[in-house]
C-alpha cells in the first residue's frame, strides 16, 4: 500500500538486472511511493537483463554505467540530474560480483586479479559513487544513500569467499563517508544487511538453497524477501529516518542475533540420528 513517502523525491538506482533483483523491487516501490527515478546498470547487464521493461513501468530513464569507472559515473550523475531536473534525494547501490566465486576459486586459492575485481566492483564502486556525487554536489541536503550487504562481513559463512572481504569494506565506506557527508550536507549513508535471497547474484553463493533453508530455520521471523527488503529501504529513503546514519542495519528476520534455534537444532539432531543409524548398520555388517 503506498503512503506517498517519496513524493517529490528523485532517486538514482544501481543494480536492477531482472525482476528478481533487490534493486528492481526497490525501484517499483520507490515509484509507487511517488519518486522519479534514474536507473543504471552496466551495458552488458542492460543487454542480458530486462531493465528497459522496469524503466517503462516506472517512467524512468536508463543510463548505462560501469560502477567501477569514474568516467561512466560522472556521465551518469550529470545526465541523471539533467534528466530529473535537479539533485538526487536518494541513491541505492545494489551491486555485487566476484569473479573468484564465478570461476570456482576457493578462499585459500584466490586469483588476485579476480580478487581486485571483486573488491572494485562490490566495495570500491560504492566509494566511487559517493565521491562522484559529492564532486558534482549531486545529492540534496538530508538525502539518503543505501548499499546492500550481507552478514558474512561480520561472521564467517562457509562459501561466501572473497565477497565477505568486499562487504566488510563496503560497510566501512558507509561509516567513513557517512561522517563526511553527514557533517557537510546532512546526508546519511547506511548499509542494509539482507537475508539470503534468490536472485542472480544470490545464486552464485555456494549452496544458496540450503543456506536459505538454514537461515529460515534460524530466524524467528523467517528470511526477508526482496520485496520486504524494498519496503525497508523505502523507509530509509523517506524523511522518517533522517537521523539514522553510518549504520549497518540488519534486515534478516532476526538471524543476526541468533546462535541456535529449536528448528535448526531439530534438523541437526535428525542428521546426527541418521548418521548413528548408518554407522550402526555398517558396524553390524562388518561384524
Ligand atoms: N541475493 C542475496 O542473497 C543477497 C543477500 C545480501 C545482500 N545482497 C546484495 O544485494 C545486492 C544486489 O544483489 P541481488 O541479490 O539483487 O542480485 P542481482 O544479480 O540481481 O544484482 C547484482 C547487480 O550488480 C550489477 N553489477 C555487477 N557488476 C557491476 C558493475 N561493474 N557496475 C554496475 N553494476 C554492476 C549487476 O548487473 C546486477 O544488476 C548485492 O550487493 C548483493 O551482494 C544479496
Amino acid at each position: 500500500m503506498p503512503y506517498n513517502l517519496l513524493k517529490g523525491k528523485r532517486g538514482l538506482i544501481f543494480g536492477a538486472l531482472n525482476d528478481k533483483s533487490i534493486a528492481w523491487k526497490v525501484a517499483e516501490r520507490a515509484r509507487e511511493e511517488g519518486a522519479e527515478l534514474v536507473l543504471t546498470n552496466t551495458p552488458v547487464s542492460i543487454r542480458m537483463g530486462n531493465i528497459d521493461e522496469l524503466a517503462q513501468r516506472c517512467g524512468a530513464v536508463v543510463i548505462p554505467a560501469d560502477a567501477t569507472s569514474v568516467e561512466d559515473l560522472e556521465n551518469l550523475v550529470t545526465k541523471g540530474m539533467e534528466h530529473l531536473g535537479g539533485k538526487f534525494d536518494f541513491v541505492l547501490h545494489s551491486i555485487g560480483m566476484s569473479p573468484n566465486v564465478r570461476k570456482g576459486r576457493t578462499y585459500d586459492d584466490l586469483d588476485y586479479d579476480y580478487y581486485h575485481k571483486t573488491v572494485d566492483i562490490s566495495a570500491i564502486s560504492f566509494h566511487k559513487v559517493i565521491q562522484t556525487c559529492r564532486k558534482f554536489d549531486a545529492i540534496e541536503e538530508w538525502g539518503s544513500v543505501v548499499a546492500l550487504t550481507y552478514i558474512a562481513a561480520q561472521r564467517t559463512l562457509y562459501g561466501y569467499n572473497d565477497m565477505a572481504d568486499a562487504k566488510a569494506m563496503l560497510e566501512s565506506i558507509a561509516r567513513s563517508f557517512g561522517y563526511i557527508y553527514g557533517r557537510e550536507k546532512n546526508i546519511r549513508i547506511n548499509t542494509v544487511s539482507q537475508s539470503p535471497t534468490p536472485t542472480t547474484a544470490g545464486s552464485g553463493v555456494m549452496g544458496l538453497e540450503n543456506l536459505m533453508d538454514f537461515a529460515e530455520r534460524m530466524s524467528p521471523l523467517g528470511n526477508a524477501t526482496a520485496a520486504e527488503c524494498a519496503d525497508y529501504i523505502i523507509t530509509l529513503f523517506s524523511d522518517l529516518t533522517r537521523k539514522v546514519t553510518m549504520q549497518n542495519l540488519y534486515h534478516d528476520g532476526g538471524y543476526s542475533s541468533m546462535g541456535m534455534s529449536m528448528q535448526a537444532m531439530h534438523i541437526y539432531n535428525e542428521g546426527l540420528e541418521y548418521r548413528d543409524v548408518k554407522n550402526d548398520k555398517s558396524r553390524r555388517r562388518n561384524k
